[in-house]
């Protein structure tokens, strides 16, 4: 079965829409296998984003998401890499669709409240790195 690594950003915590993001993808019909909250250290976070590490908003983002705790999780079921960034919506909420993540909660793309793995190879490395007792 097809896993995917999910990350609640530090504003989706601290907005408490934890709940109601789990409660999206189990009603979706994925199972949650792992989850944790922590507060990601600044080397996890550039070893984590270190395909970015020339973007100039790199800084604000390693700034932005070790900045409060994170809830980090493992999502499995059929498709479940492609089709929890679908529930996602666009990686800048300003063209996210309502009904989407951050079409319904985020305006703005340096808070857009959560990660998701874009392929098998990252979902498979970002497992390793966040869970790698799995
Ligand atoms: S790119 O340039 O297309 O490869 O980048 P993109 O896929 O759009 O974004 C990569 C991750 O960086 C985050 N991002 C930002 N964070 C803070 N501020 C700004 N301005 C910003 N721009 C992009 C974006 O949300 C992606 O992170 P994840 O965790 O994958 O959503």
């Amino acid at each position: 079965m097809e896993q995917t690594y999910l990350m609640i950003k530090p504003d989706g915590v601290s907005r408490k829409l934890t709940g109601e993001l789990i409660n999206r993808f189990e009603k979706k019909g994925f199972t949650l296998r792992a989850a944790k909250m922590i507060t990601i250290s600044e080397e996890l976070a550039k070893e984590h984003y270190g395909e970015h590490a020339d973007k100039p908003f790199f800084p604000g983002l390693i700034n932005f998401i070790t900045s409060g705790p994170v809830f980090a999780m493992v999502l499995e079921g059929n498709n479940v890499i492609k089709e929890a960034r679908k529930m996602m919506g666009a990686t800048n909420p300003e063209e996210a669709s309502p009904g989407t993540i951050r079409g319904d909660f985020a305006t703005e793309m340096s808070e857009n409240i959560i990660h998701g793995s874009d392929s098998k190879e990252s979902a498979k490395r970002e497992i390793n790195l966040f869970f790698p007792e799995l």
